[in-house]
């Protein structure tokens, strides 16, 4: 159980301790001309990061102008907002991320809230099997959710339930959407273009559930008005974890698609921005991002979100340590079983590498010798793995500033006391993830906008902001 205000918490996480390449005896001339050349193409530089803010704020209005851009820019039906008075029972529902998670939030009023929530594993068949096969998977998660927590029901009451469900879905109300494709590794078969707010109601019901989906949310919404639950000056709920993306207030009168209803004079848009920059115009794309891409489930799609987000930085990292190899750069050629797969390299080794300050290195060869199956690793070797992780992980702070800084800039609300929740394990587990993103928006606004923004970690924010958009949906469907 966790008791809330869901304020944003102050990461500890070690910082990042980095290399001094001029100290690093490297081996040959060719290792370290190979090592330069890395920091030259992952490198984002200050020109870089403002081109792609300026790109990225074009994209930003083509976007909101018609449908069908790169950018979506899909209005979420959520006007409303909340000030913490509030008291209700809802269920939450979190699918996309790497578990799928069923909360139940008790708002009590004056700001608190209480969640209790478990956490469960979908297999990797059924994110690419048939979308019926899915859903009735979740179904039955909701249903053990509701005997372990004994949640019952009396008479015919049923639970109002909010669905995140964090994929670009083209929304029609706050309750209904088509899905406009899958993304991190999801590929469930019969289910782009139809609504998943059907297929879940239908599973319910097969299940007899006592449960009515009352809002459907991305993750980035519900991170938005769980942060700004707490913070009333949220501008920006973003999600830096396996997959990434933001979203952020708008007025109406700006968002020229919107044919709906004009009585509210803001809409929270869900910006999808994981799709930025298919045309590759700007995007600094190595030959192992594009490696990454052609053997992804979604080729050609979420660019940028593979540049950034958890599921990929290990996998781009996998990319260029074997290809080091093969020029027999490191670990004098030889390669393990291990690293030899796709994806065994993962983030998480990333953060700890990222984080070692030791002068030999040990976490490091722990990871390349125990877990890596490595026989014997030299401290050259470890040191290029460690530059090899940070050019990565910094870069994909540096493309998460770009996009941010755009928001701020477009909004003009760097200019004002404002809060950005965010979100996601790569934000808070990766060591400097936030003040290098920190830096990147000094180096865009200047040194004013370290004391107008504050970036929180919104924790768990999507299951709280579900049930906030439910109860949302009740309150405007009974017209209050
Ligand atoms: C999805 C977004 C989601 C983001 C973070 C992306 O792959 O398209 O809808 O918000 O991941 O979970």
């Amino acid at each position: 159980m966790s008791q809330t205000p869901i304020a944003s918490k102050t990461i500890k996480k070690p910082s990042r301790c980095p290399l001094n390449l001029n100290k690093i005896e490297f081996e040959s001339e060719k290792q370290k001309r190979a090592v330069e050349d890395l920091v030259q193409e992952f490198t984002v530089t200050p020109k870089l990061l403002i081109d792609i803010k300026n790109n990225f704020k074009e994209a930003m209005n083509k976007g909101l102008a018609k449908d069908g851009q790169t950018i979506a820019m899909i209005p979420s039906y959520v006007v409303g907002r909340l000030d913490g008075t509030e008291v209700g029972s809802y269920l939450a529902l979190d699918v996309g991320g790497t578990n799928l998670r069923v909360v139940s939030v008790h708002l009590e009023g004056s700001g608190h809230i209480t969640t209790h929530q478990t956490k469960y594993k979908i297999d990797e068949s059924l994110k690419v099997g048939e979308a019926k096969a899915l859903f009735d998977f979740i179904a039955v998660c909701v249903d053990s959710f509701l005997d372990e927590h004994s949640i019952r029901v009396r008479g015919d009451t049923e639970f109002e339930l909010g669905f995140t469900f964090s994929f670009p879905v083209l929304q029609t109300s706050i309750n209904r959407g088509t899905l406009i494709s899958w993304t991190k590794g999801f590929n469930a078969a019969g289910m782009v273009g139809k609504d998943p707010v059907a297929f879940l109601q239908d599973a319910f019901n097969r299940r007899h559930l006592p449960v009515r989906v009352a809002a459907l949310v991305n993750d980035t919404v519900g991170t938005l008005l769980a942060h700004a639950y707490n913070h009333p000056d949220t501008v920006m709920g973003v999600i830096l974890g396996t997959g990434c993306n933001g979203a952020y207030v708008e007025e109406i009168p700006k968002i020229g698609k919107w044919t709906g209803e004009r009585n509210a004079e803001t809409m929270i848009i869900n910006m999808e921005f994981g799709a930025f920059d298919k045309e590759r115009s700007v995007l600094p794309l190595t030959m192992f991002d594009n490696r990454l891409d052609r053997l992804s489930v979604n080729a050609g799609k979420q660019l940028f979100e593979k540049m950034i987000a958890g599921m990929y930085l290990g996998e781009i990292a996998r990319g260029v340590l074997v290809n080091l190899i093969d020029r027999r750069l490191l670990f004098g050629g030889q390669i393990s079983p291990e690293l030899n797969q796709m994806w065994t390299f993962e983030t998480a080794y990333m953060s700890t590498i990222e984080a070692d300050s030791t002068p030999t290195l040990s976490s490091t060869r722990d990871i390349l010798e125990s877990t890596l199956s490595f026989t014997h690793t030299s401290l050259v070797d470890r040191q290029i793995v460690k530059c090899v992780v940070e050019l990565i992980g910094k870069r994909a702070a540096r493309l998460s500033a770009s996009a941010l800084s755009a928001v701020l800039e477009h909004t003009g609300s760097w200019k004002q006391k404002s809060s950005i929740g965010i979100d996601g394990s790569l934000f808070e587990h990766y060591p400097s993830f936030d003040s290098d993103i920190m830096d990147g928006l000094v180096e865009v606004f200047g040194d004013e906008v370290r004391k107008n923004v504050s970036i929180g970690l919104a924790q768990d924010g999507s299951g709280v902001g579900a049930a906030l958009c439910a109860l949302l949906a009740t309150k405007y469907s009974a017209g209050k």
